[in-house]
């Protein structure tokens, strides 16, 4: 069995365009993430971030290449392996507010997911709802709310529940913060910590700039035009060498400073 918990070989993405080129999304991108750590990965935009992502989310098929997630080579699932790989894999969307259903309660939000995949006993919604709100830092009495009546922090938070309710291994954030303005991305940094330390997550960071999730992630990798340029451990982004990784960089004014101390227990 393999040390890391996603293994993604060689993996390609080609796009045919209608006048007939082809767009090379993502091109022989290699990557390895160890279990309960987190991978910022950064890029311009188009450079394939979310192509990528999509593919290990089974929401767009491979051109070459593999992902392999726990060992399995998930374009080779069976039934029952789809299943659990849908469980265990989980997005956090960029705008909650777009992604919730504005009539549904917060406890009917947070459950959902466990409706969708049958998991739902009856009377258990609010028992389930509060605990997973208490996991968030949120009071339980919020599950009656609706997404209209919190701030888009709070809501964050809910998102956050909802994505931990099938209790995932793996959490992707697309953008996920960067609606937020920086005092609320620095309390959502430091939950998304605590929960990382305390159910040994993984979690993928989608964002532009290098500045957020450095402060989140153990391993940086720098996206441009489809191809991994660079590799960054997260605490000497000083080491880059490539130029473009440098141009990236500069959009960080602390460069230089010690390591953020909000990732936990790196060795
Ligand atoms: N379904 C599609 N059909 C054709 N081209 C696509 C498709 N999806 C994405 N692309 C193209 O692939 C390239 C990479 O897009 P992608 O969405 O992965 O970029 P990104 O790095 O996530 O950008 P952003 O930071 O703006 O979200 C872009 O040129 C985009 O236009
Ligand atoms: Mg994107």
């Amino acid at each position: 069995m393999s040390k890391y918990i996603i293994e993604i070989k060689d993996l390609s993405k080609q796009f045919p365009l209608p006048n007939g080129d082809i767009l090379e999304a993502c091109k022989s991108i290699n990557i390895t993430v160890e279990k309960g750590t987190s991978l910022g990965i950064v890029g311009e935009s188009g450079s394939g971030k979310t192509t990528l992502v999509r593919m290990l989310m089974k929401m767009l098929p491979i051109t070459s290449g593999s992902i392999y997630v726990d060992g399995v080579d998930i374009a080779h699932m069976d039934k029952e392996q789809m299943r659990t790989y849908r469980q265990n894999i989980q997005m956090v969307f960029q705008d909650p507010m777009a992604a919730f259903n504005p009539r549904m309660k917060v406890k009917d939000i947070i459950c959902e997911p466990l409706y969708n995949f049958g998991l739902l006993k009856k009377g258990t919604e609010e028992q389930i709802a509060g605990d997973y709100l208490e996991m968030v830092d949120l009071p339980r009495d919020f599950m009656n709310r609706y997404p209209h009546e919190m701030s888009g922090g709070q809501r964050q938070r809910v998102a956050i529940a909802r994505a931990i309710v099938l209790e995932p291994e793996i959490l992707v954030f697309d953008e996920a913060t960067s609606a937020l303005d920086v005092s609320v991305q620095d309390s959502i940094a430091k939950l998304l910590a605590k929960l990382q330390k305390e159910k040994n997550l993984t979690y993928l960071f989608i964002a532009h700039d290098i500045a957020f999730v450095r402060t989140m992630c153990h391993t940086i990798i720098v996206m441009h035009k489809g191809r991994i340029v660079e590799t960054l451990d997260a605490r000497h982004l000083g080491d880059a060498k490539e130029p473009y990784t440098k141009v990236l960089l500069s959009s960080i004014f602390e460069i230089g400073k010690p390591h953020h101390p909000l990732t936990l227990d790196i060795e």
